[in-house]
């Protein structure tokens, strides 16, 4: 049995991760260690947590000894690190938290692994520390071109900034010590378990309940949408046969517009969904509200790497993604209900209550 070390398995990427490689994959146990932020939610591996390939360990990636232990203890093959501060508005209001888990919480798990690992070096075995990142370490793009792996790093929020520390910290780590690092530079995902202060699950569900949408600025800010499954997907390609000391950016070959996505989401509940009071359409909920401070204008990912060298591309279509995704909100209302308590209910209130 190879052990893999999962870290932030709760939160939306991670949870779907584990259930892609569980589900998938043979020959495979998991430990998931999660400290349970307000984005970590055990709910979405309830499911799984009797599995007998499965291990949860509560913990924060920044404390060396509780990392230290559980290299020993479980002696993975592979870490996969996902566990981060991950939210650009939070990071703005609050930034100290994405220094801390993103930054000095990547260096602990990277000084763990060095540690564990001494024995052999990079090349000899299958070990391997897949660094889970963003495209937004390179910035913002204007009306044309898009991110290679050959793109000078630009992050322009706190969140992409310790993203890019980070990711430097991961790719220092295989120069100097040969640790077996690849990192992987990904677009938006969308889909199942996605914590409801991101754009596609807080209109899907401000949407249903008739609340406001806001829009930030004009609408016109450009994502390269990914749906979550194609990313586990790639994740699982490359931590099998992706070389140690590269990097893979991973995006889903599909620009839209915020404007474009949010109304997207209101004709799809209006077709999906009982209808608002009065009949009236979803659409009318839309509010452009003040822009966020720093808003990156286009993100456009060049997969073409990953794609030559890796035989990887995306499978699911944005307009059928962005279906299942509506209908995965609509048939898991207690997902939905049950994290909107504690911290994030007072988040969530003090943004939405009222309206
Ligand atoms: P998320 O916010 O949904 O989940 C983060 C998880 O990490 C939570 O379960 C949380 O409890 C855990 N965590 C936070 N701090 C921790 C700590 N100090 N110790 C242990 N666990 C901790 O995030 P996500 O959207 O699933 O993103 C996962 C990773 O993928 C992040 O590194 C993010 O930067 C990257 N990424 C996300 C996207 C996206 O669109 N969501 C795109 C590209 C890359
Ligand atoms: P978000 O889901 O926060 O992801 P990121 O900032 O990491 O790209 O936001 C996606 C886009 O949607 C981004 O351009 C900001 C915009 N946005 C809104 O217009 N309204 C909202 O309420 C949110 C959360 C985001």
């Amino acid at each position: 049995m190879k052990t893999l070390l999962i870290t932030g398995g709760c939160g939306f990427i991670g949870a779907n991760f584990i259930r892609f490689m569980l589900a998938r994959k043979t020959g495979i146990r998991v430990v998931n260690l999660d400290k349970l932020t307000y984005a970590g939610n055990l709910s979405s591996l309830a499911d799984i947590a009797a599995d007998p390939r499965y291990r949860f360990v509560q913990g924060d990636i920044c404390d060396p000894d509780l990392v230290g232990w559980l290299f020993a203890e479980e002696a993975p093959e592979a870490v996969v690190h996902f566990a981060a501060e991950s939210h650009v508005d939070r990071s703005i209001t609050g930034p100290s938290a994405f220094i801390q888990t993103n930054v000095v919480g990547t260096f602990t798990l990277l000084d763990a692994a060095r540690a564990a690992w001494s024995d052999r070096p990079e090349g000899n075995g299958n070990r391997r520390f897949l660094h889970v990142s963003t495209d937004e370490v390179y910035g913002s793009l204007g009306p044309t071109g898009y991110f290679t792996e050959e793109t000078p790093y630009d992050p322009r929020s706190p969140y992409s900034a310790s993203k890019a520390a980070s990711d430097h910290l991961a790719s220092a780590y295989f120069h100097t010590y040969r640790l077996p690092v690849l990192i992987t530079n990904c677009s938006n995902n969308y889909g199942p378990f996605q914590f409801p202060e991101k754009l596609i699950p807080l209109v899907i569900n401000n949407a249903l309940h008739g609340r406001e949408l806001p829009v930030y600025g004009d609408g016109r800010n450009i994502r390269d949408w990914l749906f979550v499954e194609d990313h586990c997907r790639a994740l699982s390609v490359v931590l099998e046969r992706g070389a140690a000391g590269q990097t893979f950016n991973i995006g889903g070959n599909n620009e839209k517009q915020n404007i474009e996505i949010v109304t997207a989401i209101c004709h799809l509940l209006d077709e999906m969904a009982p209808p608002l009071e009065n009949g009236r359409p979803r659409t009318s909920l839309i509010r452009f509200v003040t822009d966020r401070p720093g808003h990156d204008r286009r993100y456009a990912i060049d997969a073409g790497k990953i794609r030559r060298e890796l035989g990887w591309q995306p499978d699911t279509s944005f307009e059928e993604g962005l279906r299942r995704t509506v209908s995965w909100y609509l048939e898991h209302d207690a997902w939905l209900r049950g994290i909107l308590d504690g911290s994030y209910r007072s988040y969530y209130e003090s943004m939405y209550g009222g309206r």
